[in-house]
């Protein structure tokens, strides 16, 4: 089968669902407060290997609770944690999170152990990197650390999926070594510093990006669906209508699941179909990973 190689955070999620988003200087009341396990990285590798996937994580966490509850979690969705490394004088990274009744949230990071994932970290795993079909990552790691992923990744001719989250501008040479990017609508506005209101836009500021290197670039647009820009042109994917609860992992579940079935298929358009239905599944549960689909949920 082939090989899906994540690399990237992993934090506890501190959740609270309110009525509304608070403001600047706000306090709202909220209720039904979940610690869960969470974070980017740990998040995408979960959702590809309940969807099928053969799934490997390198990540960072600290000696404590929440980094066993993390390291648990990931085994008990089949996800291989050989190379999740726990450093011993510093806290698993912690995601708090306000989720509103509508399904919008707001995340703050602290990074913790994420920060200690360092390039030495990714030249020492080359080897299972050059023997990946794909490898994962995002931007809650340093960004050297990304950098050589995608650097290594190219040498050995390796497909790189970058889910750039949270939002950071990208050297045009970065760009250059990306299979498939996957911005959401904030992250592509933020990448190329062009309006994408409407889908128009969103097809403009996308094909910024094929200029600049990157072969394919998969916009997640929410309820409106998905938009896929690469050399043969642009294509909207309407998404499946559902009820939102929580939204929290949405874009983790939609990168885990185009990464199971492409690694399956090799087709692109089927992949974010696919992709699509198990995102749309897991915004009708609280939680990141506990909202994720299993491959039988999606029948
Ligand atoms: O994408 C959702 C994730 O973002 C949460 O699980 C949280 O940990 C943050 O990393």
């Amino acid at each position: 089968m082939s090989k899906i190689l994540v690399i990237g955070s992993a934090n506890a999620d501190l959740m609270i669902a309110t009525p509304t988003l608070p403001k600047p200087g706000e306090t709202v009341r909220g209720h039904d407060f979940l610690v869960a396990p969470g974070g980017k990285g740990a998040n995408q590798a979960i959702a590809a290997a309940r969807l099928g996937g053969d799934v490997s994580f390198i990540g960072s966490i600290g000696d404590d609770d929440f980094g066993r509850n993390i390291r648990t979690s990931l085994s008990e969705s089949g996800v291989d944690t050989a190379n999740l490394c726990v450093r011993s004088r510093f806290s698993t990274g912690v995601a708090l999170i306000l989720s509103e009744t509508s399904g919008e949230n707001m995340i703050a990071i602290a990074a913790g152990a994420n920060d200690l994932l360092l390039p030495a970290d990714i030249d020492a795993a080359a080897c299972a990197i050059a023997k990946a079909s794909m490898i994962v990552c995002q931007f809650e790691s340093p960004v050297a650390t990304i950098e050589r992923v995608v650097e290594v990744a190219k040498l050995s001719g390796v497909p790189v999926l970058l889910n750039p989250a949270p939002a950071r501008r990208m050297q045009d040479e970065m760009l250059d070594g990306i299979r498939f990017l996957v911005p959401n609508r904030q992250e592509l506005a933020h990448l190329t510093g062009l309006p994408t209101r409407t889908l128009a836009d969103v097809e403009a500021a996308a094909k910024t990006l094929l200029f600049r290197g990157a072969q394919t670039v998969i916009v997640t647009l929410g309820p409106e669906g998905a938009l896929r820009a690469s050399a043969d042109g642009a294509c909207v994917f309407p998404a499946p209508i559902v009820e939102a609860v929580d939204t929290t992992g949405a874009g983790d579940t939609f990168v885990g699941g185009f990464a199971a079935e492409w690694c399956r298929t090799s087709d692109v358009d089927a992949a974010i179909s696919f992709a699509q239905r198990a995102a749309a599944y897991s915004v009708t549960g609280r939680g990141a990973q506990a909202s994720m689909p299993w491959l039988s949920d999606l029948d």
